[in-house]
């Protein structure tokens, strides 16, 4: 591996775009996983594993789960007055409050509504939102998504194995940071690799969707679905993204 790690962690991006249409090599996967198995967990428990995805079928069958799960989160006032409180509408917005997404990111929008400023009333609450996804807002996004998982090179599903406990009154906390780690470890080590990572939660939101993921993975009872990478090589720079400026989250000595 060459890039320096700093280098990898400010190239990280989650690229939501077409990827190299190549397969991902056995060397590269064995890279990350090498990298991802050295992450630190609470009492080194390593409450992680994987499953790695690259047969057309499967694919296929998680696409669909993937077009169905996110068509229901349109549909859904609670999540959408929840999603609407991160989308800015624009690029002026989104690097002006430095955090949330941009709405181009997540949803195609269809020609009618492409004037943004027009679309700015019609966020303001869950029930215009969930409108706008009975229009159909939502089924373009999710089909956008669902092709972008049948033809990804490599599916990463990670999960959490329930049998292997922390110790410690706050143990789901230092379980799941855990897993955050052993996620980030993969992450950074596909950046260095040329492999771009995309997650695509949606079909962990309920569940019925997770338990049908299960269904289509034979994952057993006592492992729970963590997240889902979508990955593969790059041949261009992803889009930017923003962040806080330091003075917005970082305290000395006292908060
Ligand atoms: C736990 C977690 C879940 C995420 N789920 C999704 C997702 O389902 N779909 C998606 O497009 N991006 C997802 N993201 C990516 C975030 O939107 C992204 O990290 C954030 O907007 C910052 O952008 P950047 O990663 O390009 O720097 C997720 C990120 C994290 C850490």
């Amino acid at each position: 591996m060459t890039m320096e790690l700093i280098e990898a962690v400010l190239k990280r991006r989650t690229n939501r775009d077409h990827f190299v249409n190549k397969p991902i090599s056995q060397e590269d996967i064995n890279a990350i996983i090498e990298s991802a198995r050295w992450a630190p967990s609470p009492f080194n428990i390593q409450p992680w594993e994987i499953i790695i995805v690259r047969n057309q079928e499967n694919k296929d069958k998680l696409a669909n789960l993937v077009k169905k799960s996110m068509s229901a989160q349109m549909g859904d006032p609670k999540f959408l007055n929840d999603v609407s409180q991160w989308m800015s509408l624009s690029d002026d917005e989104w690097q002006r409050r430095a955090d949330g997404v941009m709405i181009d990111d997540h949803v195609d929008l269809p020609d009618f509504i492409k004037d943004k400023t027009k679309l700015k009333p019609l966020l303001k609450n869950a029930k215009n939102m969930s409108f706008l996804g009975k229009l159909g807002l939502g089924k373009i996004g999710a089909g956008k998504f669902a092709e972008l998982i049948k033809e990804a090179p490599l599916i990463i599903i990670v999960l959490l194995n329930k049998n292997k406990r922390s110790p410690g009154e706050n143990r789901n906390t230092w379980e799941l940071l855990g897993m955050g780690a052993f996620i980030e470890h993969i992450l950074l080590t596909a950046t260095a690799l040329n492999i771009g990572t995309h997650f695509i939660n949606a079909p962990l939101e309920t569940k019925k969707d997770r338990d049908e993921l299960r269904a289509i993975f034979s994952v057993p009872e006592n492992y729970e679905p963590i997240c889902i990478i979508r990955a593969g090589y790059v041949d261009k720079e992803p889009k930017p993204s923003v962040r806080l400026n330091p003075n917005k989250f970082v305290h000395y000595e006292k908060f």
